[in-house]
């Protein structure tokens, strides 16, 4: 049985009903905006799994999903360093247009890179759909042309964001409290 909320770190800042109308209608200018031109998704694992599934799941029954493993973060924190990427060979990505769907745009590293990739496969049109945008100055510059919420600049967790591979499993998105400075060891 899953635990009750009031045991669950920090606060809902995105209640499981709302993030599931939020996907509908996502899914539906996806939708409209590609019509009948054949699509791949690629989905960034394994912060987007549920949100490439369930909104994959109203797209045409031709739309190609791909899953790329790419991680930045440890912990609350980014590394600055996208790890994953030289792993991607399958698929076929020449002259497609690419749907790339990840869980948050955060300092805009992990979409830059994974761009620059698609790019480098030859894609003939490549964009951006992101459950979560958080309203911070990014590092790297880009335009995401779908995005479900916009968010403070907190760490949150649920529907597929994790802390320390925890709280994945959350239909809901939560928010946590500032981290505490570290003590200085000095
Ligand atoms: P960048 O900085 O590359 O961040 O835009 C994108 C990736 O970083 C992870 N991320 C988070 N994960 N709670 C999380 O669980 C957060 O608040 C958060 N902010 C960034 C995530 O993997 C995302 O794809």
């Amino acid at each position: 049985m899953a635990p009750p909320s009031t045991a669950l770190p920090g606060r809902t800042l995105i209640s499981a009903s709302a993030i599931q109308r939020r996907v509908r209608t996502l899914a539906h200018d996806i939708r409209t905006h590609y019509g009948d031109h054949p699509l791949t998704v690629v989905g960034l694992m394994n912060g987007s799994l549920f949100f490439l599934t369930d909104l994959t799941r109203h797209l045409p029954p031709h739309t190609r999903i791909e899953c790329w493993r790419v991680a930045s973060y440890r912990g609350r924190t980014s590394t600055g360093k996208l790890r994953g990427l030289d792993a991607v060979i399958s698929g076929d990505y020449r002259g497609r247009h690419v749907l790339i769907v990840d869980d948050i745009l955060d300092t805009g590293l992990t979409l830059h890179h994974v761009q620059r990739k698609l790019r480098a496969l030859h894609a003939a049109d490549i964009k951006i759909c992101v459950l979560l945008k958080k309203e911070v100055s990014r590092r790297h510059r880009l335009n995401a042309h779908w995005v479900g919420f916009s968010i403070p600049n907190r760490f949150v967790i649920g529907y597929g964001l994790d802390l320390n591979h925890a709280y994945r499993t959350l239909p809901m998105i939560r928010v946590l409290p500032e981290a505490r400075k570290e003590k200085s060891l000095a």
